[in-house]
């Protein structure tokens, strides 16, 4: 059965940047044609210092790719100072906060005065050009702010989300040698109180840190380290608001983010300044089609790269009006994100699929009592959309008049790299439909041959550079090497897999390799495994992902008891083994279900045998395939009926 296409809404047609599905094809094949014609036109997009000498470099064999090379710029001049001739006193960020009905505006003069002190504050405690600084801040302007001061000063900020464990904090602190935080003595989030410093405070202990500078969110005080503690607002009010720009390299780095593949600790992806921005900029216009006066909201968190491109660099940088939320969908109730768009006047909206499927459960009556006329274009991001979802989302949510735009990317792409285009592209719900522009993906089969042609099903893999692909894992470029330019030599591997339909499109179908999606977050399940036999009431440990209603994936781990776990009851045994995961991890790679087993399927050569494990998590008890090799094939049963217990 052909899948049913929804065609562009010609009012956006009518003034869209790209207006129309042969004008996308033709800009597509010329940016084909002549990748470094194309890419140079569109890096005038930013206000260059210097102008750069050549377009790009690239040579995947050795994982190395450089862009607008020669090139002077600044990430913060062209976020902040490029608009105060014809915009100062226009909002740049709308913060939304907790509480319904708090709203606070900051305009483009606004933005440059506080970016400016605490950039002094910066510079004052010693922060130079190329130092990395930690922000571990809640959803509050000052995470806007304090990434714009490093990248005014050349400073390398590395955002860690403010969910993550003391323990995640502190091994993103140690990989990039921080010797300043910025955090806050409280978040705020859902009506919860989070305890920032006091995860901080215990990150800290053994690490590098010379300075922590305090933002007060709540009126809670915390304890302060005399020597090491400072309160921001002391801090910046004793700053001017002016600090000299340093104008960077096109590839001095610009930011490190965090994020988990399939092996080993999460990696330190490094962005760079010029092409990451023109990049991020590039991709905010077109595929939100943003136009000036446009209100762009991204409920993500700047904590993953989303809240980096898309609340922060991408709209910044064209002068946009960016909102900042620093709520949740369901607080106080289902109607919070459309009263926000009707607050706020949002021409754009983007969030991710689990934020939807959770909504959906309320029904359509929270999103009717909102009128969301503001609305033009409905981003997802993060995970694959389910057609029922997307249809909701452009039925209910768009009343049929919006764009649904399902934007693939991952955070090593710096910005989005196949989504549709408001005004051109005719949608299938849940494919993510074409390459943007100068973006090249390309399918191949487990033997690297590359399927030419459509309906066709193979792993992703891009041919070819754009400006906003990360440089390099911080301190470890061969293992940034490794990971995506071996698999399939000459190519930048994604992880995952893709279906190229009979018409074209591009269906996304998720991580091939041991990454999970869990709420649209990126975990390895190598992360969790270690976090569960740190704990000694836990021998060995197989995680695998799980079907999910709300979170797409879920976290289901098999576990064999610990020495210390002897004599206690399995409800014990799990539940501190979940808390244990929190400590280590966060919240967000909380276990859905630990099942202790008394073996696990392994070859005779002593390998896990995870593809059984995947099948009994999705209960596909059917396909587990030829179990004759195993070591001691009798534990399969034993863990196929565990599971049923749980998944009736
Ligand atoms: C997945 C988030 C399907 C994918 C920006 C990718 C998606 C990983 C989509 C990157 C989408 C992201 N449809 N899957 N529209 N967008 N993904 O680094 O598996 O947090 O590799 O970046 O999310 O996650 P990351």
């Amino acid at each position: 059965m052909a899948d049913p296409i929804i065609a562009p809404k010609p009012q956006l047609a009518r003034r869209a940047h790209i207006a129309s599905l042969e004008q996308y094809q033709q800009i597509y094949a010329a940016s084909v044609r002549d990748p470094r014609g194309f890419w140079r036109e569109c890096a005038a997009r930013v206000d260059w210092f210097h102008p750069f000498e050549r377009t790009f470099r690239q040579d995947f064999a050795n994982a190395e790719v450089s862009w607008f090379l020669g090139g002077k710029l600044n990430a913060a001049h062209n976020c902040v100072d490029r608009w105060l001739h014809d915009r100062a006193e226009q909002t740049a960020l709308i913060w939304v906060g907790d509480e319904p009905g708090t709203y606070r505006h900051i305009s483009f003069h606004e933005l440059h005065e506080n970016v400016g002190r605490l950039a002094n504050v910066l510079r004052a405690h010693g922060v130079q050009k190329g130092d990395r600084v930690c922000i571990y801040l809640p959803m509050i302007p000052e995470a806007a702010y304090a990434m714009l001061a490093c990248a005014r000063i050349g400073a390398v900020h590395s955002v860690v989300f403010a969910g993550f464990s003391a323990e995640s904090l502190r091994d993103r602190i140690v990989d990039a040698d921080c010797r300043v935080v910025l955090t806050a003595n409280e978040g705020l989030r859902g009506g919860k109180v989070i305890p920032l410093k006091a995860t901080v405070d215990a990150a800290l202990e053994g690490t590098a840190v010379t300075t922590v500078l305090v933002k007060r969110r709540t009126d809670t005080a915390v304890p302060m380290r005399a020597g090491r503690d400072l309160d921001y607002d002391e801090q910046v009010q004793r700053q001017r608001a002016y600090c000299p720009i340093e104008w960077m390299d096109s590839e001095d780095p610009l930011f490190v983010l965090y994020t988990s593949g399939s092996t080993g600790r999460p990696k330190g992806q490094l962005h760079t300044t010029g092409g990451y921005l023109v990049y991020a900029s590039y991709t905010h216009e077109i595929v939100f089609d943003w136009h000036r006066g446009d209100v762009h909201f991204c409920a993500a968190d700047v904590g993953w790269i989303t809240g980096h491109s898309y609340i922060v660099y991408g709209p910044l940088c064209n002068g946009a009006t960016t909102v900042m939320f620093e709520s949740t969908p369901v607080y106080p109730d289902a109607r919070r994100y459309w009263q926000v768009v009707d607050d706020v006047q949002a021409s754009i909206f983007y969030t991710a699929p689990t934020a939807l499927r959770a909504l959906v459960r309320f029904g359509d009556e929270p999103v009717r009592t909102s009128s969301r006329a503001s609305l033009r274009v409905l981003g997802s991001v993060g995970e694959p959309i389910n057609p029922e979802i997307w249809r909701w989302y452009h039925d209910v949510v768009g009343e049929g008049r919006c764009a649904v735009v399902d934007t693939w990317w991952q955070t090593e792409t710096g910005g989005i790299l196949i989504s549709p285009l408001p005004g051109a592209t005719p949608c299938k719900p849940g494919s993510a439909t074409f390459p943007l522009p100068g973006v090249r993906p390309v399918l191949v089969d487990e033997h690297g041959r590359e399927l030419t042609g459509n309906d066709v099903t193979g792993n992703l893999c891009l041919v070819g550079s754009w400006p906003g692909q990360a440089r390099t894992i911080l301190n470890d470029h061969e293992r940034f090497r490794q990971t995506y330019f071996t698999t399939y030599p000459g190519r930048y591997f994604t992880g995952d897999g893709c279906r190229r339909d009979a018409d074209g499109y591009y269906w996304i179908t998720g991580r091939v390799d041991d990454v999970l999606n869990v709420s649209g977050h990126r975990l390895g399940t190598a992360e969790v495994e270690s976090a569960l036999v740190a704990h000694d009431y836990c021998a060995e440990a197989a995680v695998v992902g799980c079907p999910h209603d709300v979170k797409g994936t879920g976290i289901y781990c098999f576990v064999i008891r610990g020495k210390a776990a002897e004599g206690h009851d399995d409800a014990e045994v799990e539940d501190v083994l979940r808390q244990q995961v929190r400590d280590a991890i966060g919240a967000i790679a909380t276990p859905d279900r630990i099942q202790l087993v008394s073996g696990l399927p392994k070859t005779r050569s002593g390998k896990i045998m995870r593809r059984i494990l995947r099948k009994v998590a999705e209960s596909r008890y059917d396909e587990l395939g030829d179990i004759s090799t195993l070591a001691e094939p009798a534990v399969v049963e034993e863990i196929v009926a565990g599971h049923k217990t749980w998944a009736k």
